[in-house]
């Protein structure tokens, strides 16, 4: 069993709390991504769930035992780290069969093992060349093989495939993933990458400013963010947040901008009355969940000018201008679009998310 729970858990230095008050249970087998901004954590929470930093308070507790203060030696665990910290006097087979060889395997356990990591790295031609004669994404995936040769209960990953080109990235990620349930670990896996978050975790820890924001599982955090930092950091092009107010007319619940007025649907508006009293309202849409339309289709339609496009091949990225604030749209490529033309945008409320503007916690 490799189950991770992390009770409570902060870590500050000096005066700076990179930690605050973390819990987080990672179930045996589960790939749980820690994903969020520079500098919100990430790696301090790892490294003390690894044992190389030790927590100023809090418990951390592996497989049901309480580790906080047992060494890493002890913790059976296999980390890899953005430095890949590789032995450089030695061949590449050494550094990935050093693990084995401490633990008094066979010679010919170790080439079976190796060569069968090697393989699934891509770096069987590596194997005897010196770590100083690599590549920085040759010499992480051998600090890669030299965690999996183990076939440890629980890996530890911080930006393993950082310095990786894009599409080694993209098939490392579906190697690093199947791996993982081949091998039936547990995995945490640090990345402030979302795509990579979003594509292998079975659940994602959502850091920012060291206060975990949201656990869940890559559709929960995609399609129910539970406030506007989860909502904007997931999803590229990031969302769209428009700023209004809520008003009654004439008995009807709307969402006011200067701009256009958005009738709300009453389940809403009771929501908000009782969310949100003060009735400052953050919406988000995402860009490919506008419509675009040439002639103002209603009142609730948004009326803003094209401000640039961005061809990207499969899809067209638009840039459009709503009182000074970029509002991105993802389109088809054969929608036209001139500069400095005024568009109209709707969008199906029920994708659409909506925030306190205060506080930025989610209302529906
Ligand atoms: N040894 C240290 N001494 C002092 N401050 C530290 C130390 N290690 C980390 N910090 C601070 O703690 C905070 C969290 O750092 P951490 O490395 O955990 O962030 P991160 O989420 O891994 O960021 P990145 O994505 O840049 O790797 C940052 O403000 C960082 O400057
Ligand atoms: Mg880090």
């Amino acid at each position: 069993m490799a189950e991770v729970e992390i009770k409570n858990l902060c870590k500050d230095f000096g005066k700076v709390r990179a930690v605050i008050d973390l819990n987080l249970h990672v179930k045996d087998r589960e790939m749980v991504s820690f994903l969020g901004p520079s500098g919100c954590g990430k790696t301090t929470s790892l490294r003390m769930v690894g044992g190389l930093e030790r927590p100023t308070s809090g418990q951390i507790f592996l497989g049901g035992k309480d580790v906080t203060l047992t060494p890493p030696k002890d913790r059976h665990i296999a980390m890899v780290f953005e430095t890949y910290a590789l032995y450089p006097r030695k061949t590449v087979f050494e550094n990935m069969a050093f693990p084995l060889r401490i633990r008094k395997f066979s010679n010919d356990e170790i080439k079976a093992k190796v060569l069968e990591a090697a393989k699934i790295l891509d770096i069987e031609e590596l194997l005897n060349r010196g770590i100083r004669q690599l590549s920085g994404g040759q010499r992480q995936r051998v600090a890669m093989g030299r965690a999996i040769v183990r076939k440890p209960a629980l890996f530890l990953m911080d930006e393993p495939l950082s310095h990786l080109d894009a599409k080694l990235r993209t098939h490392m990620r579906g190697e690093l993933k199947r791996l993982q349930k081949d091998l039936e670990t547990t995995m945490i896996y640090v990345t402030h990458d979302q795509l990579e978050a979003m594509s292998m975790a079975d659940r994602i820890a959502v850091m920012n400013l060291g206060v975990l924001q949201q656990l869940g599982t890559p559709d929960q955090i995609f399609n129910h963010p539970v406030n506007e930092f989860v909502a904007g950091f997931v999803g590229d092009p990031p969302m769209n947040f428009i700023d209004g107010q809520y008003i009654e007319d004439s008995g009807k619940p709307y969402f006011r901008h200067d701009a256009f007025k958005l009738e709300l649907p009453e389940k809403t508006a009771i929501e908000i009355r009782e969310k949100c009293p003060h009735g400052s309202l953050r919406i988000g849409i995402r860009p490919s969940y506008f419509n675009l339309h040439q002639e103002k289709p209603d009142i609730s339609s948004i009326p803003a000018e094209v401000f640039i496009s961005e061809p990207l091949g499969e899809i067209l990225i638009i840039d459009f201008l709503l009182e000074k604030k970029i509002i991105k749209v993802a389109t088809s490529p054969d929608v036209r679009a001139n500069m400095g033309e005024t568009m109209w945008l709707s969008f199906d409320f029920a994708k659409a998310h909506l925030f306190d503007a205060e506080s930025g916690v989610s209302i529906i």
